[in-house]
């Protein structure tokens, strides 16, 4: 095949194009990204968390005690805070009674490696009491230890660290009472020393590092369902996530477990501003999920209209917290969480997936035309509703319209063969209408297997129509992002993880490879194949940018064939230099699983032959003049 390239024709596409689609589902926030390692840290796990009534699932969930003559109760008179009514009381008539927290399947630790521990502590008998804070390896035994004295009869934070003698992965915290007494424990918390960027109650550095090396323009927060929560009284509310943490209202998570709220709107804005990424909030539009399993979904009923005001009024307060100067009541509160300067949040979402009910275009037209008023300098972003082949998006797409909503969020997940044949979904869409976000999307296999490489070349293809439509299509994200194996409601994820490793897959290196080869421009270009059939042309795709800022012209070209395709590229309209370019290839068998890019560099000229294995996606890079 030929590619003539026909700069002449170029366009400006969206500079947000590839950015991360962030939810807390698979344990994707507690027991993952943020960094706590203490699990059910607060006693606020409720059997109600769960859907199957799990009658372990409870203020004890991940607590034992040790000890003769010692004894454990839970109670809620005078907590630290009304959000955090529960906490852990021990009584022990003898010393050496312990505490013991398991974290989240097991604390893994490094060698040398410093952690914080905290935790609200109250001696009722008021006479000192000395307390061992240890880290217990069942293989290898202790591994840190440090001591407090508590003495006062008041709840007070108490802070120690931890330094481990060992490397584990089976690590639990210890907390010995040395002498006997009744001491009450809550925000029994253990941090590692080292977070991303250094953040107090911060983010796993391996797992943001991940994230940040996607090189993501815009990162999508909280959810998914969990934003619009199953029932009312579950939608995620931005304002039980922010402030001292135990102060925060932690709240069940619909996919199943529990959202201690560690990991809230604050931390979100500043894990964007950390790594470049626009912050883009999804606010619930006033209805839950229409899945809802307690029958308050989008079909039954949102919140009563007589409450709009205040859930509107929750969200304009929202922007005046991102932005809002440290005078105003709301921007004041951030600068107390430590960033006076404002977040510079430019969009929210509003809905995720929602069935276009007329009680969701009811609350959905309030709240546009009230945080359009209130804030004209916010884009906001629509829902096309879930995606059901022939009826794409009808309804949502109607009140888009007539509302002028300028950004809608489709969702669809789908086998490589729909994303094969439907790459000119975009092709021709009404370019005068709501620009797209496509705010999930995965290529996805039936049974155990969900991605493979054939799965991430499928997506690599579908995002050279995106490249493509870049004019029209503003944002798109793969979900969901990062998933705990043995922990998952929802597969495939576009990173798996354990306490101590990361695993990107293939799907990862495709993303990461848009995101770090991102351009301003596309270039439209000619190709001549050697073949009409269309179930051979369509498994070839490409698409040209040229980043402006660096002058670079990056090619991306996907063979799905099991053949090699040899191309050439006629360079003689867009002046490229006689240079080395970068080529990323990742190639291999389309049931491979974790293959990994591969880089060289190749001379270019003004006609370059390239050969295209069967089953891979290239990456050139070249300057231009
Ligand atoms: O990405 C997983 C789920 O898929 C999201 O929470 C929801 O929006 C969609 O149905």
């Amino acid at each position: 095949a030929k590619i003539t390239l026909q700069p002449k024709k170029s366009k400006p596409i969206s500079t947000l194009l590839t950015g991360v689609f962030f939810e807390d589902i698979n344990y994707a926030a507690d027991g993952g990204l943020y960094a706590e390692m203490i699990q059910n840290r607060d006693f606020e796990y409720k059997t109600s968390d769960k859907s199957d009534n799990d009658k372990n699932w409870n203020s004890m969930h991940s607590w034992a005690l040790k000890g003769e003559k010692a004894s454990i109760t839970i109670d809620s008179l005078a907590p630290i805070h009304p959000n955090n009514l529960h906490y852990a009381v021990i009584e022990t008539r003898l010393p050496g009674a312990a505490l013991i927290n398991a974290g989240f399947d097991g604390i893994a630790i490094k060698k040398g490696d410093s952690y914080n521990f905290s935790a609200f502590l109250k001696n009722f008998k008021g006479k000192a009491t000395e307390l061992e804070v240890c880290l217990v390896s069942d293989k290898i035994g202790v591994i840190a230890k440090s001591k407090l004295k508590i003495s006062v009869q008041n709840w007070k934070q108490l802070t120690t660290q931890l330094i481990s003698s060992a490397d584990a992965v089976d690590a639990k915290l210890e907390i010995r009472l040395i002498n006997a007494g009744k001491i009450a424990f809550d925000m029994v918390s253990l941090f590692p020393q080292k977070t991303f960027n250094g953040h107090k109650n911060g983010l796993r550095p391996d797992l943001a590092q991940a994230i940040a090396a996607i090189h993501p323009r815009f990162v999508r927060f909280p959810g998914g369902c969990v934003a619009h929560g199953d029932g009312i009284e579950n939608i995620y509310k931005w304002k039980n996530s922010i402030g001292p943490l135990e102060s925060r209202k932690p709240d069940r998570n619909l996919w199943g477990y529990h959202q201690t709220m560690g990991l809230g709107y604050f931390e979100y804005f500043q894990f964007c501003e950390d790594i470049g990424a626009a912050p883009v909030p999804v606010i619930a539009a006033g209805v839950p999920c229409q899945n809802s399993s307690t029958g308050g979904g989008g079909q039954q009923g949102g919140i009563p209209m007589a409450e709009m005001e205040k859930y509107i009024q929750d969200i304009i307060d929202l922007v005046e917290y991102a932005n809002g100067p440290v005078t105003s009541t709301w921007g004041k509160k951030r600068a107390e969480a430590g960033h006076p300067k404002p977040f510079n949040l430019k969009y929210i979402g509003i809905g995720n997936e929602d069935q276009i009910t007329e009680v969701f275009k009811e609350r959905f037209t309030l709240i546009y035309h009230a945080l359009k008023k209130a804030h004209p300098e916010i884009t906001i972003i629509g829902s096309a509703g879930p995606f059901f082949e022939g009826t794409d998006y009808v309804e949502g797409w109607k009140i888009a319209s007539d509302l002028q909503v300028p950004l809608i969020d489709e969702h669809y997940y789908q086998s490589p063969g729909w994303f094969i044949n439907n790459q000119d979904f975009y092709d021709n869409y009404d370019r005068n209408k709501s620009k797209i976000y496509l705010g999930e999307y995965a290529a996805s296999l039936p049974g155990g297997n969900k991605t493979n490489l054939e799965t991430a070349l499928a997506e690599a293809l579908y995002l050279t129509s995106l490249e493509r439509n870049g004019d029209v299509v503003s944002m798109a994200s793969y979900a969901p992002l990062i998933a705990k194996v043995g922990h998952t409601q929802w597969n495939p994820d576009l990173i798996y993880f354990n306490n101590s490793e990361v695993m990107p897959t293939t799907g990862y290196f495709v993303q990461q490879l848009y995101g770090q080869n991102a351009g301003d421009t596309y270039i439209p270009s000619q190709i001549n194949l050697s073949t009409t059939e269309e179930n051979v042309s369509k498994r070839i795709a490409y698409s040209i940018v040229r980043d402006s800022k660096t002058n670079d012209l990056i090619i991306k070209l996907v063979n799905l064939l099991p053949v090699t395709v040899n191309t050439s590229f006629n360079f003689n309209e867009i002046g490229v230099l006689n240079v080395k370019a970068a080529k990323t290839v990742i190639t291999g068998n389309p049931v491979d699983k974790n293959t990994k890019p591969i880089v060289s560099e190749i001379n270019i000229s003004a006609e370059t032959p390239l050969d295209l294995p069967a089953y891979s996606f290239t990456v050139l890079r070249l300057k231009t003049k």
